[in-house]
């Protein structure tokens, strides 16, 4: 597209903002601007005017128990020699989300970069990999990693894992791969830019990861080892256990297209997204969405019908995968601090939320799935997320947590 084109299509949107430093660039820059503009997928601004998200309206919603943690006890030999076995014939890879920009947390870094120890460095890349590790040591197998990164955060993610010898892992089995980018838009729905040159780009949510895997060409890769599961999960739980065999082996026994691990929620209230039917195929519903009567919703024994918390720790069928990799999902407006240049030219960055950033989301993958194995793991010992510095999913929560469980940090 040319120059008046853009201009033409700019001024339609109502963005003919974005080349007001046009003529002060270099002709290298202009045609870097204009690729970008050209890019725009004006659909996402409709959304942010129609002040809604692409999320249908809910289904009608039924509760979904969990494959409980007493009866995981009960059968755990059984499922750990399915999962061994799969482990040994590496028929199930990790994919590690790790795209994200951690806006909460207010490191500048990527977020596995960040140090949790006190005492000693411990990163929480490196949590992560000592946790897969010991299914790597259990096995006697090594399982095949695929990690993501955005634009914004490859070459230091790459780099660091360079530097620290990825921390012990075997580095023929550890691939990066990028995610896509979107454009980030102010209140207004006035497209952000973060240089003369260049819009503010963001990641386009974690929802894109196995297309963006596929782009990268590393499905090959899993082809050639054999891989029929991958596991996807996020930076940033550092006490999560990641391809454990009874997991795995439930997953696969259980015939479903997927599985998620779950926690009990702590409180019916609690602020979790809840694994559940929605017209009959599995779904994630969030909390802001229930009722009260869902909320509080009861069996004859007095436990929550709606009782089961997402950790974001799915397994997926490689072939259900390939299914769905054409369908559309939904875009969520999520409101997040961008750095912009303001009307002087100024690089800005924000100490609150300055606008929306639009994301596809993996929960919305369980529901294009057919079936999925809720598995409950015990939350004290597998979930410390760190979102924050302090307070809720923080680092001072995670810390706590990973002392209890004997880590020394
Ligand atoms: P979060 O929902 O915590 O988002 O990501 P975030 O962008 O990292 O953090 P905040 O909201 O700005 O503080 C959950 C997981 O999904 C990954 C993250 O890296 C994390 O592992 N993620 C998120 C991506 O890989 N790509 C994205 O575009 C967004």
């Amino acid at each position: 597209m040319d120059y008046q084109a853009i201009c033409a299509m700019l001024e339609e949107h109502g963005q003919s903002h974005l080349l007001k430093y046009y003529d002060e660039l270099t002709e290298e820059q202009k045609q870097s601007l204009l690729e970008q503009i050209a890019d725009i997928d004006w659909k996402l601004l409709d959304l942010v005017h129609s002040h809604k998200s692409t999320e249908e309206s809910r289904g009608h919603l039924e509760p979904l128990g969990a494959l409980e943690v007493d009866e995981i006890e009960k059968r755990r030999e059984e499922f750990e020699a399915i999962g061994i076995q799969a482990l040994k014939e590496q028929k199930v890879g990790a994919v590690l989300l790790a795209g994200g920009q951690g806006t909460r947390l207010g490191f500048d870094k990527p977020k596995g970069m960040f140090n949790v120890g006190v005492t000693r460095t411990l990163y929480i890349f490196e949590c992560l990999i000592h946790n897969l590790m010991d299914v790597v040591k259990r096995v006697d197998t090594w399982v095949p990693l695929y990690i993501m990164t955005s634009e914004k955060n490859h070459e230091d993610t790459t780099r660091f894992f360079e530097e620290q010898n990825y921390f012990g892992y075997n580095k023929e089995y550890v691939h990066f791969f990028k995610q896509r980018m979107a454009p980030s838009v102010d209140y207004n729905g006035k497209l952000l830019m973060e240089a003369k040159d260049r819009l503010s780009l963001s990641p386009n949510g974690n929802g894109g990861w196995y297309s963006s895997l596929r782009r990268s060409g590393l499905t090959e890769d899993m082809k050639k080892k054999g891989v029929e599961w991958l596991t996807v999960f996020a930076v940033d739980n550092v006490l999560q256990r990641i391809n454990d065999p009874a997991y795995v082996g439930a997953v696969i026994q259980s015939g479903c297209d997927c599985g998620g691990k779950v926690v009990r929620k702590a409180a019916p209230d609690e602020r979790v997204g809840v694994l559940c039917l929605e017209d009959k195929k599995p779904s994630i519903v969030e909390y802001y969405e229930m009722t009260d009567d869902m909320i509080h919703l009861r069996d004859e024994k007095g436990n929550l019908l709606y009782n089961f918390g997402v950790i974001l720790n799915y397994m997926f069928k490689v072939d259900c995968l390939e299914a769905i990799v054409n369908k559309d999902m939904p875009v969520h407006i999520v409101e997040k601090k961008i750095p912009y240049i303001n009307e002087a030219g100024e690089l800005v960055k924000p100490e609150k939320p300055n606008g929306y950033k639009f994301e596809e989301l993996v929960l919305d993958m369980i529901h294009l799935m057919d079936s999925c194995l809720p598995y409950e793991v015990v939350r004290e010992k597998e979930f410390a997320p760190i979102k924050n510095s302090t307070g809720v999913d923080s680092v001072e929560s995670a810390r706590k947590l990973l002392i209890e469980n004997g880590v020394e940090i």
